[in-house]
């Protein structure tokens, strides 16, 4: 449980100052526990939407946005269905490869200097690759994109046991022995929960890494992604107490909902259960109830593969390309277009891309009478944003 203690040394300073405090654990009433996580996570909402700039007077001690960056908010890329949805395709982060070299312009899109071949680079829409010059007259190589996902219920996920993650991997549906998921892990060997790729542990983590590589914001769990010669504040820009509240934020987003179900939806429910969706897309996860996820990983097929890596273009092992993490499909209504590049589209698009362990799956779907595909699809169309 949250002591008063660590709720304020959180809020004022950070994690920093708990090592300092030697005060008995006296556990605050709940209302004043919950008014305080409000507020925090108020706090963090504000931060979320804030719109940053150089110089921002809002940056506890650097240089505010940039130098790179992808946007000048979260909230410029994950908007669908409200603050904290997805992002269209032109919101996707590009991952370039290749040697870049910096052009004097930059409107508003970053590629770390000198960054060998495969660095995950970004960029908004067309703008990357007319602002990037790549010695040795190599051209530019896109090796894939990564589309923003909604981050409603992220906290629930979050908060799933390892246990239970495990434990999924080790439970076969014996209707599908060829489908095998296997547990994500960073590169700590800790239990993945987030990424198209499941290649992040905590949620706290990605929050983290998305103010600095997003937005050029260093704070205490990681510095801006820039090279040296391009540094021009080593400070941070935000401090524990802003990190804290960002991620109190995220991790307070509500959860997708899902409409009642008609007569239709009911036999969606079914049919998505009967031809092998729910294989992977497990309609509750441990606690989490309606997520449509195992948060495990599975080889969707050669035509999904790109050379991008995980998060940012991290390194991954070749045998890790054609796996990505099932997305949970709650609040799908409102977070188009699908897939991790959103190639997709519609649904049915998403679905028809599937291939690899979900072959016989998506054969089935596709066999389906054009009645029943409807039911399904009317049924998954009822999972939107809350
Ligand atoms: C330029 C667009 C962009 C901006 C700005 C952005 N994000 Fe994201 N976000 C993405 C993309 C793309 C992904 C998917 C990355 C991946 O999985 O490889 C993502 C993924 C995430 C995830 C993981 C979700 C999951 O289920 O795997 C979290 C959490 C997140 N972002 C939080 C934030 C926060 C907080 C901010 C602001 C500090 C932010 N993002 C700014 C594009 C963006
Ligand atoms: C073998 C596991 C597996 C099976 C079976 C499976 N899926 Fe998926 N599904 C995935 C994975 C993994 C992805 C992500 C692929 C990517 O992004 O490249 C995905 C993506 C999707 C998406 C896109 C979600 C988004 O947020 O972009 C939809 C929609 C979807 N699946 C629906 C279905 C339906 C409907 C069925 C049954 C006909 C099904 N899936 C069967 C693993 C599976």
């Amino acid at each position: 449980m949250r002591s008063f203690v660590h709720t304020i040394a959180g809020v004022l300073a950070g994690g920093a100052l708990l090592g300092l405090l030697a005060v008995p654990d006296a556990p605050a009433p709940a209302h004043v526990d919950e008014a305080r996580a409000t507020e925090r996570a108020d706090e963090g909402r504000a931060l979320f939407m804030h719109s940053w700039t150089r110089a921002d007077p809002r940056s506890v001690a650097g240089n505010g946005l940039g130098p790179y960056f992808n946007a000048t908010s979260c909230v410029g890329c994950h908007s669908r269905g409200g603050a904290g949805g997805g992002g269209s395709r032109d919101h996707n982060v590009n991952i370039v490869g290749g040697f870049v070299a910096h052009r004097q312009s930059w409107p508003g899109v970053g590629v770390p200097l000198g960054a060998p071949a495969g660095f995950g680079g970004l960029g908004i829409g067309g703008l990357t690759t007319a602002t990037l010059r790549f010695v040795r007259g190599r051209a530019p190589l896109v090796r894939g994109a990564r589309n923003a996902p909604a981050l409603f219920g992220a906290g629930l996920i979050d908060a799933i046991p390892d246990e239970t993650i495990i434990a999924e991997a080790q439970a076969r549906d014996p209707r599908w022995p060829d489908i095998r998921g296997r547990v994500g892990r960073d590169a700590t060997g800790a239990v993945a929960r987030f990424g198209w790729k499941g290649d992040v542990a905590r949620l706290s983590t990605f929050v983290a890494q998305a103010a600095a590589n997003e937005l050029g914001l260093t704070n205490p769990g990681q510095a801006e992604t820039v090279p040296a010669s391009a540094e021009r504040s080593p400070d941070l820009d935000l401090d524990q107490a802003d990190l804290d509240a960002l991620v109190a934020f995220v991790a307070r987003l509500p959860r997708p909902v899902e409409e009642p179900p008609s007569a239709l939806v009911e036999r969606g429910a079914q049919v998505f259960e009967a031809v092998g969706c729910t294989a992977c897309h497990r309609p509750r996860l441990g606690a989490v109830r309606g997520l449509y996820s195992d948060l495990l990983l599975h080889d969707l097929g050669a035509q999904l593969v790109d050379g991008a890596g995980g998060y940012y273009g991290a390194p991954l092992k070749d045998e890790q390309a054609p796996l990505w993490r099932t997305p949970p499909l709650w609040g799908l209504r409102d977070s188009a277009p699908y897939l991790h590049d959103g190639r997709a589209t519609t649904v049915d698009d998403a679905v028809r891309a599937h291939a690899g362990e979900a072959e016989p799956v998506r054969g089935l779907y596709e066999a389906l009478p054009p009645v029943e595909r409807e039911a399904l699809l009317s049924f998954l169309d009822t999972l939107q944003a809350p």
